[in-house]
């Protein structure tokens, strides 16, 4: 029976369900459910967690307030979050083989922040890759912190292959004596040379830092070249291929330990989300099983399958094709804008992003391509057959971006696809028909 608020325990109180205590939030969460259960998500920077992060993410550690780090805390009753915050740091060291781990930041952004603010002053030179080539906001775009604090000189991809052009970077970095040199991006779908990067940030004595937010899980799987072996800082978010809650990660030479602990807190954060570290560390221990090597060597595999269908049925991808799990398309070689590609899509159930391409003829709001990736859909568990088949609905869609017919029918068939690769057994009967 319902009971009047002013009229229930706190007990009571407490115990609501969300159903009860917010429905309309609980409406919001249960069309999010079958949104994700009966979409193709190929958004590269994406993923899908598994109910043990959910679960720990779900914790009462969120109500903690943990300022400070493990042994040294500003607030009282942390002897569970140390035990927590502990198991986190040694699972990320020991996973990418790293001297010093920071598992605090609450995002990629926050762990760039303080990141160059530990090895960086306000208006020194920092360089990285252009974003409209494949790199991120927080790389030197203007209109973020990285671009309003430091002095940016961006590198680009060369325009005969669309990969980093190195002999430019080499020259930019003589030129302009960067204090830091960042590697990584969102949007760059070949492997990073590392060791031409670590040559080229010593010659003119720069810090080196690869923010390999979208490969991590890549790396810790072993598929990919380690940057802990040559950057002097790694960042990384935890909710793209390493499929962790949506978070953050500080990796580092021992040398710049100390500067980057008290950069990130006090510095940039006050108190942690100790609930969303429980999930990190949770995350981590996946990342270590067997089981993930395999996951990982799937991801690879989706992503060539689904680069070489679309190139197969005309479409151009970005420097020819990918080596991690993300590939750039370019839909206007075949007479499509990114937008209308990603709501033609969409209409389909096919969720992805428009994108900027290298050398792009057409404006960042309306570009000339799409990003997909392959990481979600295959934590759903589709191999290879499922991917030649997803690549062809995507080529008929984008043949027809106006013919809803065609976008129906690609529609009925992603549904009844997806109906049998279910996403968390414990609410799928909560999803309406
Ligand atoms: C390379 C890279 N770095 C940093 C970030 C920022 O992560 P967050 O969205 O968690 O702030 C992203 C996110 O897309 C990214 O791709």
């Amino acid at each position: 029976m319902l009971k009047l608020g002013i009229l229930m325990t706190a007990q009571e109180r407490m115990a609501r369900p969300l159903s009860e205590s917010d429905p309309e939030i609980y409406e919001a969460v249960q069309n999010e459910i079958e949104r994700q259960h009966s979409q193709l998500e190929l958004i590269a920077s994406e993923n899908f967690t598994s109910e043990a992060v959910l679960e720990a993410a779900a914790t009462v550690f969120t109500n903690k307030y943990a300022e400070g780090y493990p042994g040294k805390r500003y607030y009282g009753g942390c002897e569970f979050t140390d035990v927590v915050e502990n198991l986190a740091r040694e699972r990320a060291k020991r996973i990418f083989g790293a001297e010093h781990a920071n598992v605090q930041p609450h995002s990629g952004s926050q762990a760039n922040q303080a990141a160059y603010a530990a090895v960086c002053s306000p208006g020194d030179t920092i360089m990285g890759l252009n974003l409209a080539h494949g790199g991120h906001l927080t790389h030197g775009h203007p209109l973020n912190f990285s671009g309003k604090t430091y002095h940016v000189v961006a590198y680009n991809v060369r325009r005969e292959d669309e990969r980093v052009d190195y002999d430019e970077l080499e020259r930019l970095a003589h030129e302009h004596k960067p204090k830091l040199i960042i590697a990584g991006g969102s949007a760059y779908p070949r492997i990073w040379d590392f060791p031409r990067f670590r040559a080229i940030a010593d010659a003119v004595g720069a810090i080196f830092l690869v923010d390999m937010a979208h490969f991590s899980g890549l790396v810790a799987a072993g598929l990919h070249p380690n940057p802990c072996e040559w950057a002097d800082v790694v960042t990384s978010t935890t909710h793209k291929t390493l499929r962790g809650p949506r978070s953050g990660l500080i990796l580092s030479k021992q040398q710049y330990a100390a500067a980057i602990d008290k950069t990130l807190f006090p510095g940039v954060q006050g108190g942690p989300l100790v609930h969303i570290i429980a999930a990190k560390a949770v995350c981590f221990k996946e990342a270590m099983a067997p089981e993930f090597v395999t996951y990982q060597k799937q991801v690879l595999a989706n992503a060539r399958t689904l680069a070489d269908t679309l190139a197969a049925t005309g479409f151009r991808i970005v420097s020819g094709g990918t080596d991690n799990h993300l590939m750039l398309v370019d839909v206007f070689s075949r007479g499509v804008r990114g937008k209308e590609a990603e709501q033609a899509l969409d209409r389909a159930g096919i969720t992805v992003n428009k994108n900027a391409i290298p050398f792009d003829v057409n404006p960042p709001l309306n570009p000339s391509g799409i990003r997909l990736g392959s990481p979600a859909v295959t934590t759903r568990g589709f191999a290879e057959p499922e991917m030649r088949e997803v690549g062809e609905w995507i080529a008929e869609v984008l043949s027809h971006v106006s013919d809803e017919g065609v976008i129906a029918a690609v529609r009925a068939k992603v549904r009844a696809l997806t109906a049998h690769f279910p996403l968390y057994g414990w609410k799928v009967d909560q999803v309406r028909a």
